[in-house]
């Protein structure tokens, strides 16, 4: 890992109009709901990033909008440094590939594997076509499957094994990132791990960053290098995966922690069936509280998180661990649970 950035987000908003078009007209407004709002966040080359953060927060649009495939309403998306356009080129989308969690929706039901991959090489000119029948048999070997694979339709296969050929199909643009939106939480228990390792063995093999959507904490810790966790459509903290577990920032992450045995008994998930992780429940991205996003379900929160949004800000190690609260790094203030209204 170089360290230095293959895919940037700065201020990147994905807004969603929503009620009926009589409604807008009626009222002379346009509700929007802030799905993504204001997201900064870098993936270095090489590295495996999670993407952490309770059900609707906003992991998927962000990761659809840096695949470019959801345009975004505010913000730059660069990648090696270049900005990328709005309407990107064949080969800007070639570079970012996702896995989805449900594997059939990105295959064509009608095809054979190998018709399909065969089209896709074709069609991006990934290889001469002298060589595009050994290209797409050594690409489903390196998902681990027999070329018997490429004569059968996806149907024909098991949850895992669409998944591999899904892996397959991202892969064969030869992408420099892979975005894995829960790669496996539609599969069997037993599966799981077998494509989770397979998806870090052909990181470390290719050379690929990987940014991973998951709500397992277990597999995100044995997984991934760094953490970034997602709060009503902004990243609120941001760490190395190590100091994530150890040493969290903001009162959401802690929360999302500390609920873990409340949860499950695995101690490896939160809110994996889309439920509250942290007290109360997250308020509409239609209607975003002002100042700090968290405060209506922070147990910290004083006045100043209602007048003025924290902004991510660098600990005392530099950019490394970065979290969006007032009280961040100040391990006293910090702590100190909100005082009662009159309280002195
Ligand atoms: N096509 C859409 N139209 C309107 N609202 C949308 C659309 N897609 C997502 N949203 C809203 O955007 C917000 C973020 O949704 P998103 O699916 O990105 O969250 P998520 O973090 O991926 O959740 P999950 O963990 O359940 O997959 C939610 O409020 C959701 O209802
Ligand atoms: S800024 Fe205030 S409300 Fe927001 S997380 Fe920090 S203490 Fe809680
Ligand atoms: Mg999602």
């Amino acid at each position: 890992m170089t360290g230095e950035p293959v895919l940037s987000a700065a201020g990147v908003s994905v807004w969603f109009p929503v009620g009926s078009r009589l409604g807008a007209r009626l009222r002379n407004q346009q509700r929007l709901l802030h799905a993504v709002d204001g997201v900064d966040l870098d993936l270095r080359r090489g590295e495996a990033l999670a993407l952490v953060g309770e059900s609707g927060s906003g992991k998927s649009t962000f990761a659809l909008a840096l695949a470019g495939l959801r345009p975004v309403d505010g913000g730059t998306i660069r990648f090696d440094g270049r900005v990328l356009p709005r309407r990107r080129s064949r080969a800007d989308l070639r570079r970012i590939q996702m896995v989805f969690q449900d594997p059939y929706s990105s295959l064509n039901p009608r095809m054979t594997v190998g018709g399909m991959l065969r089209e896709l090489v074709r069609v991006h000119h990934v290889v001469p076509s002298s060589e595009c029948d050994d290209y797409i048999r050594e690409l489903v070997r390196l998902v681990g499957l027999g070329d018997d694979a490429l004569r059968a339709q996806p149907r024909q296969f098991s949850g895992g094994q669409r998944q591999r050929i899904a892996i397959a199909r991202a892969l064969a643009l030869r992408p420099d990132v892979l975005v894995a939106d829960e790669p496996v939480s539609a599969l069997d228990v037993s599966v799981q791990a077998t494509i989770l390792n397979l998806l870090a063995d052909l990181r470390a093999e290719l050379g690929l960053s990987l940014l991973l959507i998951s709500h397992n904490l277990a597999v995100v810790r044995h997984l991934c290098d760094r953490v970034a966790v997602m709060y009503l459509g902004r990243i609120v903290e941001v760490a190395p995966t190590e100091q994530i577990f150890s040493d969290p920032q903001h009162p959401y992450t802690r929360g999302l922690l500390a609920a873990i045995p409340k949860i499950t008994d695995s101690a490896t998930e939160f809110a994996a069936d889309g439920g509250p992780a942290v007290a109360g429940d997250m308020p509409s991205a239609l209607r975003i509280p002002a100042g700090c996003r968290f405060r209506t379900r922070c147990p910290l929160a004083r006045e100043i998180c209602a007048q003025t949004d924290p902004g991510l800000v660098a600990g005392p190690d530099g950019a490394v661990h970065q979290a969006a609260c007032h009280f961040a790094f100040d391990s006293v203030t910090a702590r100190v649970p909100r005082q009662r209204d009159g309280e002195e």
